[in-house]
């Protein structure tokens, strides 16, 4: 499908974003793992949590939507049923690593599969310290799908440094933990998003180089309540959105602030943005408020590594901003984006090229910098959610009509896109 956008004056109003992916899922899969009913408030409904509802739904559990809140009647320990057909995560990598830490521990066989992007993403990372753990897992030759689980009886405990900052990687190891009387311990040198921690109560230590995160069967999920914060990786769109345009002020309720997610935030404000917090409070253990956001002069900073993992899903829109920031934008060690949905890095140069502005492309990351020359251009989404609505964004800030070829994908994470746009327009 093929979206054509004009250029916008200016955005107004109060926007209500449906709720955080990651936080979706981890609710779904700990309301699945716990033995009797629990319910999700604004939970997020899109292609992504689908697919991790699919797949728990081919394990036996119940899982009834009333409108934005669910209601799901989990297992209990070990009380999954053998699937009789694969399991299919469809594009989301978030539903493949975090449940193959939990098919690791069962006493059954299950093979996981997904759509052509998340068939080339790399799964090692997550099947090597299960392994450790006593795992028995396949893959195919290239480390990618299809992954297939063999039955074990019991698990070993481990101590695990993670050497790729993961949140998925460290959510598989501790929903394998969960399983094992003794503790499993992940040490995190950088800090990565936390809500698997914060969701299961994890006990956590500060260490000189880094973070340990305990787990053991004690921390085993009960049945739960949990209302889900709105998605702060989905309003970077519309705050890097409402920055560019003239006398525009946008108010987003309710949105996540956990410091490991909400990066963006300070990356902006470093760069200029008049982005201000109203209401925060805690809602299910995770902080929340209401972002007020308004037409900004940004320039172009230097990005640190160690906030990286905490903006990596928004690095994509952050090149919008420093693209229209003054001075040049460069991002270097964000390699983890050649894995994501699609090779981010490329997908933005390519699509960034095509403004005649100087590209420079590097293995970690890339740099933008001069005039833009071309307009009324077609960028491509490549099947990937995040880039599609990146330069979604970006086609609303540019002169003439861009177009974005691909778009129907911004349904992995938020097929609302459209009409919350139309809404403050
Ligand atoms: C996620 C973790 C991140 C992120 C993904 C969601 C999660 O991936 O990019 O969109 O929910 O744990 P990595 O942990 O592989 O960096």
């Amino acid at each position: 499908m093929i979206k054509k956008f004009n250029k916008i004056e200016k955005v107004k109003g109060t926007l209500f974003l449906p709720g955080d992916k990651s936080i979706s899922h981890r609710a779904v899969m700990f309301s699945c793992l716990a033995n009797s009913k629990s319910v999700i408030h604004n939970c997020l409904l899109s292609a992504d949590v689908q697919s991790t509802m699919k797949c728990f739904r081919t394990l036996g559990c119940e899982i009834n939507i009333k409108g934005k809140t669910i209601e799901i009647i989990g297992k209990g320990f070990k009380g999954f049923a053998k699937p009789q057909i694969e399991l299919d995560a469809g594009n989301s990598g978030t539903t493949t690593r975090l449940i193959t830490g939990i098919l690791a521990a069962q006493n059954f066989q299950s093979t996981i599969i997904g759509d052509e992007s998340l068939s080339k993403r790399p799964m090692l990372r997550v099947s090597e310290p299960l392994t450790k753990m006593g795992a028995k897992i396949t893959t195919a030759e290239n480390g990618t799908l299809p992954m297939t689980i063999y039955p074990v009886e019991m698990l070993q405990p481990i101590e695990y440094e993670l050497n790729i900052p993961s949140a998925q990687i460290k959510s598989a190891i501790l929903l394998a933990g969960l399983h094992i009387d003794e503790i499993t311990t992940v040490i995190e040198p950088v800090a990565t998003r936390n809500h698997t921690e914060t969701m299961l109560n994890l006990i956590t230590a500060e260490v000189g180089y880094g973070k340990k995160i305990f787990v053991s069967k004690k921390n085993y999920p009960v049945c739960n309540e949990y209302f889900v914060p709105s998605d702060i990786s989905t309003a970077a769109f519309f705050i890097v959105l409402t920055l560019f345009l003239k006398n525009s002020e946008l108010r987003i309720k309710n949105i996540l602030l956990n410091e490991t997610r909400a990066g963006i935030i300070v990356v902006l404000k470093r760069m200029g943005a008049r982005i201000s917090i109203e209401n925060e409070r805690l809602s299910s253990g995770e902080k929340v408020g209401d972002i007020i956001v308004r037409s900004s002069d940004l320039q172009n900073i230097e990005i640190e590594k160690e906030i990286i993992p905490n903006i990596i899903d928004e690095i994509p829109i952050l090149s919008v901003a420093g693209l229209f920031a003054d001075g040049k934008f460069e991002i270097r060690n964000v390699k983890e984006l050649r894995v994501k949905e699609t090779d981010r890095i490329s997908a933005v140069c390519n699509n960034m090229k095509k403004l005649g502005i100087n590209v420079e492309e590097f293995e970690d990351g890339f740099s933008l910098d001069g005039e833009i020359k071309h307009l009324n251009n077609q960028f491509e989404s490549y099947g990937d959610h995040r880039i599609a609505m990146t330069f979604s964004v970006l086609s609303l800030l540019l002169d003439g009509q861009n177009k974005v070829n691909g778009f129907g994908c911004v349904d992995v994470s938020n097929p609302e896109f459209l009409n919350q746009l139309s809404s403050i327009i």
